[in-house]
């Protein structure tokens, strides 16, 4: 079976959030469980130099798009026993921003058209299914069937569309239709890109990909209905017998606290794990204090991640004996809000406003809780991560948070977080106050949930079995 994987991001090339994580991630699994998966990403500028020397050029091409032919580059590396393909195109892809460019529909149709251009020139390699993820590829399955649908060479390659976050849609004037993608111009195709006044890219990959998934199983019933459907929930609606919910994993070899060379000290269990959170709060200058809950906070600062609920209760969380240690940008908005209290309570909050890959394990290792209170989360990756360290999720029930976290049950000892239904900040502050009654317990009930998180299995395995499934009877419609 061979997978060709198209992703706008895949980490360490590059990665900007939960996407280039997963990009990064997933491939490796799906190879080592025996799957010949290939990744093609667009060969960006900002991509360290020492990976892309190392990538061989294998052809160039023209690649129409309107009425414009554009040179692409096609390169190839092996990165930890995984075939990538670099898409170069300096015009498109050496840039200040991998998103937020004025012409990202450009730039992207260009990489969807890219790819089609590419399978027609891999000499040694033909994919049975092509896996998109995102508005970003979502052309692809389009393209396919409308540019390419008379090629002997794509009659039986499948595609196969995730959805990593329904929010983003690539929305863009019509205009952009009739100039940059050349596609039949009324009919069908127009029809699957009208989306109100203007066109949706993930609209029509929904509506040509032979399959869709999402990165949780609740995500996949959530975004059927208006609350999380973002203006999509009909059209998805009409394609939910294609539609699954797979859920993410995370990397245990990036992610092992015995391993991680990033932390202050390594540990297999709780008891070492207290050098890590002392460490922190000395480099950060907090007080040194094991016995006060240590909160950690690592999120792009955007309102999806709910930080609306934390800054309602932010007054009643400082009378609290706490320290919460927030690293993320993002709206200001979110940023002047978390200076403000910082600036009030520099004993008890250290806010750095950027990303630091160093300092996120570091907060991992060092925390006792993770903030995660989301409006909607279609995966979530950072409750994973902080479990496999030891850090408690304080997680609303939402998306692949509630698929994760399993609220702790007092009585029978079992769950590894603690959670909350509503979209309220009482509710987040009611759980925050049970989490810290249940860490200031004299009995070692806090050392069992911590085990409990740590013993949690969010490999790939697990996922890349049911995508291996899912491939499975896509092809096998074929037969
Ligand atoms: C997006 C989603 C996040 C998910 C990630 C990877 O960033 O917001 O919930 O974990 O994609 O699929």
């Amino acid at each position: 079976m061979r997978i060709l994987y198209v992703i706008s991001e895949a980490d360490p090339f590059i990665k900007t959030g939960g996407l280039g994580e997963v990009g990064g991630s997933f491939p490796l699994a799906l190879n080592k469980s025996g799957i010949e998966v290939r990744v093609i990403i667009p060969k960006y500028s900002q991509i360290t130099p020492e990976l892309t020397e190392k990538a061989a050029f294998l052809t160039s091409f023209e690649v129409p798009l309107g009425w414009r032919r554009q040179y692409c580059g096609l390169q190839e590396l092996v990165y930890q026993d995984v075939h990538y393909y670099l898409i170069d195109n300096e015009y498109y892809f050496k840039r200040s921003h991998v998103y937020g460019e004025y012409d990202d529909a450009e730039r992207f149709s260009f990489f969807c058209r890219a790819v089609l251009e590419s399978i027609c020139r891999f000499s040694d390699y033909k994919p049975d299914i092509i896996h998109c993820n995102d508005w970003h590829t979502a052309l692809i399955p389009v393209m396919l069937k409308e540019f390419y649908f008379s090629d002997p060479l794509f009659f039986n390659m499948r595609t196969l569309l995730t959805i990593h976050n329904l929010k983003y849609q690539g929305i863009y004037p019509w205009q952009v239709y009739f100039d940059v993608l050349g596609l039949p111009e009324g009919g069908m195709c127009y029809q699957r890109f009208s989306f109100k006044d203007v066109i949706n890219f993930l609209k029509a990959g929904i509506l040509y990909a032979d399959r869709i998934t999402t990165v949780s199983p609740t995500y996949a019933g959530e975004i059927l209905y208006p609350y999380y459907g973002e203006q999509m929930e009909s059209v998805l609606a009409g394609k939910k017998d294609l539609l699954t919910g797979i859920l993410n994993g995370i990397d245990y070899g990036k992610y092992n606290p015995r391993k991680d060379s990033y932390i202050y000290a390594q540990y297999g269990s709780y008891a070492q794990k207290l050098n890590n959170k002392l460490g922190l709060q000395e480099d950060l200058g907090l007080p040194v204090r094991p016995e006060a809950p240590l909160f950690g906070v690592i999120s792009r600062l955007v309102p999806q991640k709910g930080f609306d609920l934390l800054l309602h209760v932010m007054p009643q969380i400082m009378e609290m004996d706490v320290q919460l240690v927030i690293l993320g940008d993002g709206e200001a908005q979110y940023e002047n809000s978390f200076q403000y209290y910082t600036r009030l309570n520099p004993d008890k909050i250290a806010f750095m406003d950027y990303y630091d890959e160093v300092m996120a394990h570091k907060i991992y290792a060092a925390a006792d809780m993770v903030l995660m209170p989301s409006r909607f989360e279609p995966c979530g990756l950072t409750q994973m991560i902080a479990m496999r360290y030891g850090a408690i999720p304080i997680a609303r029930e939402t998306g692949g948070l509630k698929d994760s976290v399993i609220p702790y049950n007092q009585f029978t000892g079992t769950g590894n977080g603690f959670s909350f239904a509503n979209y309220n900040a009482h509710e987040l502050l009611d759980t925050i106050q049970r989490a810290v009654g249940v860490f200031h317990e004299q009995n070692d009930r806090w050392e069992t949930l911590v085990n409990n998180a740590m013993h949690s299995d969010f490999s790939w395995e697990r996922s890349a079995k049911q995508y291996t499934a899912l491939y499975a009877t896509l092809l096998e419609q074929l037969s």
